[in-house]
């Protein structure tokens, strides 16, 4: 799941490290009410180290665990703008993200490719657990794990949608 809605998604700014909104602790505690109902005690959480996953994942309950890999896409010096902001202000770099998003690297920050390259240790770690796993994390980033997981092709993976307070199960199969 990606964390609940954070100040930064209510403003419509990427990046940062806000808090939650009332509506995205509202969708902490009912994250809190799922689990309880449909996941095992066993359940392993892990978040990013960002404020708005780790709150969510604080919600929930149980132990968690924060991955520096899990967090969101470094926008470089692009962070905390709107995305009209940045097409005002650099309309070619806006440009250029639109016409390949998965190649394209926010001036000092990550492209897609990165974010799924850094996440290779979590694959490596959620495939050997045993025991089911909550991730706890953000958009770009909840797109690279499901890319891989459901063998999207790496094109798309920029453009899933991954809607917030929604929980994606997936269960793996030999
Ligand atoms: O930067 C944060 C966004 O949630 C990632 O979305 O890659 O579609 O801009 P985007």
């Amino acid at each position: 799941t990606r964390h609940g809605e954070s100040q930064f998604n209510q403003a419509g700014r990427i990046g940062g490290n806000s808090d939650l909104t009332d509506r995205g602790r509202g969708y902490a505690r009912a994250l809190r009410g799922f689990v309880e109902a449909h996941a095992p005690d066993d359940l392993v959480v892990w978040s990013s180290t960002l404020l708005r996953a780790r709150e969510t994942a604080r919600a929930v309950g149980r132990k968690s665990h924060p991955w520096k890999a899990l967090d969101e896409i470094d926008a470089g010096i692009y962070d905390g703008l709107t995305y009209a902001a940045i097409a005002q202000k650099a309309p070619q770099e806006a440009q250029a993200r639109r016409a390949d998003k998965l190649r394209y690297r926010y001036p000092r920050g990550e492209s897609y490719e990165d974010v799924i390259r850094r996440l290779d240790p979590v694959v490596l770690e959620g495939e050997r657990q045993q025991r089911p796993l909550l991730i706890v994390a953000h958009n770009a980033v909840i797109r690279a794990l499901y890319g891989y997981l459901c063998e999207i092709p790496a094109e798309r993976i920029p453009h899933q949608v991954i809607p917030l307070h929604s929980v994606i199960e997936l269960t793996p199969r030999a």
